[in-house]
């Protein structure tokens, strides 16, 4: 079984066991804040795929935003990055729209990416250069398009926020209509899918947008933080991901203005370089 194939039985495995464990009630603690949450399931899960991985590939190295993993500080070899729940407060909430998302790097170049829709048994998986599936499905590459006949994804949070409402309103004002789903890995999924035209958003892990990244790419959208630059698993970054003209557009004629701004922002949240 190649590398590729493992991540996705393992997934696979990690899925059932939540689906299994739903009825049970789960134990809710909080990290940074009291919106914060952790479960015993993302915890639970986070473990099963890492001792899975330890046990068939001992010298791969994982992170994992629950602390299972290692502390990674360079890309050399194979290197996992696992989100257990992707969306946990969907996960107690509502018991359904969360995602476990893997990405693999081999030396610091993309190998492959897995995202699944527990409740709704979607896998969403790429080898790089290979493709994106959903379940057996090839999806097709993006196709093209304007912000104005866009959907895009953008958590109204940041429309709150003095420092980035400005920045943010004219590309919800512009675009045909926004939507927020509470899952990185899921808007991800749906831009590669076509649901929505974009993604956008100020602050991700490695965690929340390694799997998707490697997905997204291989059906052609441009996966970016909101200066343009590429993304490296070892850091985490504002996002912006879309089909390369809608891309463009938002970089070129939304974001480019507020360059002084975001490289502060930057500079500020994303330091550990
Ligand atoms: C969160 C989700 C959410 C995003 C947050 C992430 P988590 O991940 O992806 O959509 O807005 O920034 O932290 O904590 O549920 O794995
Ligand atoms: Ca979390
Ligand atoms: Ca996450
Ligand atoms: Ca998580």
């Amino acid at each position: 079984m190649s590398i590729y194939q493992f991540a996705k039985s393992i997934v696979l495995l990690a899925g059932q066991r939540i689906r299994e464990e739903l009825s049970q009630e789960l134990i809710i603690e909080t990290k940074s804040n009291p919106n914060d949450l952790v479960t015993n399931m993302d915890k639970e899960t986070e473990a099963f795929l890492v001792s899975q991985i330890n046990e068939h590939y001992p010298e791969h190295r994982i992170i994992g935003e629950e602390g299972h993993g290692q502390d990674v500080t360079d890309t050399e070899g194979y290197l996992w990055v696992i989100d257990p729940i992707d969306g946990t407060l969907n996960f107690v909430h509502q018991q359904q729209n969360f995602a476990i998302s893997i990405g693999i790097f081999h030396d610091g170049k993309k190998y492959a990416g897995v995202i699944y829709d527990v409740m709704n048994d979607k896998l969403y998986h790429a080898e790089a250069g290979h493709g994106a599936y959903l379940n057996d499905q090839p999806l097709p590459v993006l196709k093209d398009t304007e912000l104005v006949t866009s959907i895009i994804s953008m958590n109204p949070n940041w429309l709150t926020k003095e420092r980035t409402r400005d920045m943010y309103a004219p590309i919800v004002q512009a675009a045909r209509s926004a939507r927020s789903y509470g899952s990185a890995a899921l808007d991800f999924a749906y831009v590669a899918t076509g649901i929505i035209d974009s993604y956008i958003t100020l602050r991700l892990h490695p965690w929340d947008f390694s799997g998707g990244m490697i997905i997204a790419e291989e059906v052609g959208a441009v996966v970016s933080n909101q200066l343009g630059e590429k993304l490296d698993p070892l850091h985490s970054s504002s996002i912006l991901v879309a089909n390369p003209a809608l891309h463009q557009e938002l970089l070129n004629d939304y974001l480019s203005p507020y360059r002084a701004r975001l490289n502060e922002i930057h500079q500020g949240q994303f330091s550990r370089r």
